[in-house]
């Protein structure tokens, strides 16, 4: 147990609040998990998969209501309505408590709370912060338990310091005689953050980017104003180390939006003999510098929570062999022996299956097998190409940042910044094009900045001046260099040019190199093109075309760029940091006086 009045105190103020039957402090042993997996077996949650092909794994399908982050239900709670930005929701933070007192009032009746200490990072590590989750989900623990080190060893290092208060009910008291269903929600959804008392309160919603409170909420949106505050970065960004066949490993930390392949990245298998790609992480980074002046890196998850359909041996085989055992299932269809299925998985579709509704499914029908957002949540540790460093407390040296998104037109396959205050412009420009599985025209842009729409925890402008901050205050020799890298670029033809997977191994292997001061290089308006030869294609044929497509800068299409960059900077009025302007305005003028 803990002697941390603070803890006790918040503990007590919340169970008179929440009315839980019970209260329990998780100790984060196998005997408690399992012990919380059979209760969930037993309400119907879980379903313990086939102990033969995926020992110690279960498969929970959701309310069908209840299968994604919600948005439009998340909310920045900062006293000026200027702090949370225009990319954020905002209300007023006494406001919003009020609502959520009366909705968190005998919430858990019913039902236990668990006491969740859990830490964000390595126990200990500087890098390291801890928090307290209280839920009444045993699915949560469960998943608490895989994606964040959690348990009694927490509350040893966290003494009598302060946390990240992490509040959460499913919002389904067992009141009146209620019986309990296999997934309790509640119909209204809040997803809370108040930076300024780093606390969330997250109501309503037992799915993963709601309701397991260390990943999105603490990591990124809490964690962000937290570095903000202290100097250091905390971002939407995979970590990967590459080795060359004769060289010294490097870091590489990259964000991308969502469906751009971060974690097949994150786990590339290389398809250049003697180059490895090992992983630390494949969706948060914490940044802070060392005493030698660079950056480094820590994932501050134990655990992958990743998205099911689309992968398979061929997309993804390090992913698929991590998820082998001891993993948890959401929202993916199950065989007739007791496994799990989803599209993509296998080149041939099983014959029946039970799909996530709990429908019978056959090929052609018209439901998915599986939830386009359904997800395998795995212990990082079982990652066969997982680095030998990625629990290392001090972190890992970052020497080059990539950032990307999903791009037909305009946006070649890799380019470097000049300097880090045009890397800072590049993140903030990062967009992709929608695809048919999202709503809006296909081919639309989106703009996420760096990545983080809809993770940053303050005004996004500010965000940007911080970026720039960094780089002020630090030694530009030691910073990593900034990339963009676009592998979807299509061709006349509306093909994809890129073979993308493995092979971006090819453009990491360029990276490595100008980091290392070779690699060769042009310069362009944009920034560093790779020379045309200086990308290794050895064993991959690309048409003289397309190559010269893929590696080089369009000068009416990026002037058309540059206007619509204009357009969208508009949204962010007087908080858009000068720095970044000066950056558009010296882009223009470079393609201006561009001659190709
Ligand atoms: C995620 C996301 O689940 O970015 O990682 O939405
Ligand atoms: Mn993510």
């Amino acid at each position: 147990m803990t002697s941390n009045k603070n803890l006790l105190a918040w503990v007590n103020e919340m169970t008179k609040l929440c009315k839980p039957d019970n209260v329990h402090w998780c100790n984060g042993s196998e005997e408690e998990y399992n012990r919380l997996a059979g209760i969930l077996v037993k309400k119907g949650t879980f379903q313990k998969l086939n102990e033969k092909i995926r020992p110690n794994s279960y498969l929970a399908e959701s309310d069908p209501s209840d299968v994604a982050r919600v948005e439009d239900r998340t909310f920045t709670c900062t006293k000026k309505k200027e702090d949370a930005g225009p990319t954020n929701n905002w209300e007023d933070p006494v406001s919003m408590k009020n609502t959520l007192t009366k909705l968190f009032d005998g919430s858990m009746k019913g039902r236990t709370m668990y006491v969740i200490p859990f830490s964000m990072g390595p126990l200990g590590s500087k890098i390291s912060y801890i928090g307290v989750q209280l839920t009444d989900s045993e699915y949560v623990v469960c998943s608490m338990k895989i994606m964040t080190r959690m348990g009694e060893k927490v509350l040893g290092v966290l003494g009598n310091n302060e946390f990240v208060r992490c509040l959460h009910s499913v919002g389904y008291p067992l009141v009146n005689g209620r019986k309990d269903v296999r997934w309790p929600c509640n119909h209204i959804k809040y997803i809370v953050q108040f930076p300024e008392e780093k606390t969330i309160w997250s109501f309503g919603s037992g799915y993963g980017g709601n309701a397991l409170l260390g990943k999105k909420c603490f990591a990124l949106r809490i964690a962000s104003y937290m570095a903000k505050e202290e100097g250091w970065l905390a971002e939407h960004m995979l970590i990967l180390g590459v080795t060359p066949p004769d060289g010294e490993k490097k870091y590489i930390a990259a964000a991308f939006p969502s469906a751009c392949g971060k974690t097949n990245l994150a786990m590339l298998t290389s398809t250049l003999p003697g180059w490895k790609v090992e992983t630390v992480g494949d969706d948060i980074a914490w940044m802070k510098f060392g005493s030698d002046g660079r950056l480094y890196a820590i994932n501050p998850e134990a655990g992958f929570f990743g998205v099911a359909p689309g992968t398979s041996m061929e997309t993804n085989r390090n992913a698929m062999l991590t998820m082998q055992a001891n993993s948890i299932f959401t929202n993916v269809a199950k065989t007739d022996d007791g496994d799990i299925w989803w599209e993509g998985l296998t080149k041939e579709e099983p014959k029946k299956l039970t799909n996530w509704l709990g429908h019978e499914w056959t090929p052609g029908s018209n439901e998915k097998a599986a939830h386009p957002n359904s997800r395998y949540t795995v212990p990082a540790g079982q990652c066969p190409v997982i680095d030998p460093n990625w629990e290392d407390p001090k972190g890992v040296p970052i020497s080059a940042i990539l950032f990307g998104g999903r791009r037909a037109e305009t946006v070649p396959l890799v380019y470097e910044a000049l300097n880090w205050q045009h890397g800072t412009f590049m993140g903030s420009i990062v967009s992709s094009e929608k695809t048919a599985a999202a709503t809006g025209k296909v081919g639309e842009l989106r703009h996420d900045p760096f990545a983080m729409l809809p993770f940053c925890g303050y005004n996004m402008g500010d965000y940007f001046a911080h970026w720039l901050e960094i780089g002020k205050v630090s030694d530009q020799n030691k910073l990593p260099k900034i990339f963009y890298v676009n592998w979807f670029r299509k061709n006349k033809e509306g093909k994809f040019i890129w073979p993308g997977y493995g092979d971006n191994i090819r453009v990491l292997k360029w990276i490595i190199e100008r980091v290392s001061g070779s690699g060769e290089a042009v310069k362009t308006p944009i920034g560093y093109l790779p020379k045309t030869n200086a990308i290794d294609l050895t064993g991959i044929e690309i048409k003289d075309d397309d190559l010269k497509l893929l590696l080089s800068v369009n000068k009416e299409e990026w002037l058309r760029e540059t206007e619509e960059i204009e357009n969208y900077y508009k949204i962010f009025n007087n908080s858009l940091p000068a720095g970044l302007l000066e950056e558009l305005n010296s882009l223009k003028e470079r393609l201006l006086l561009y001659q190709t």
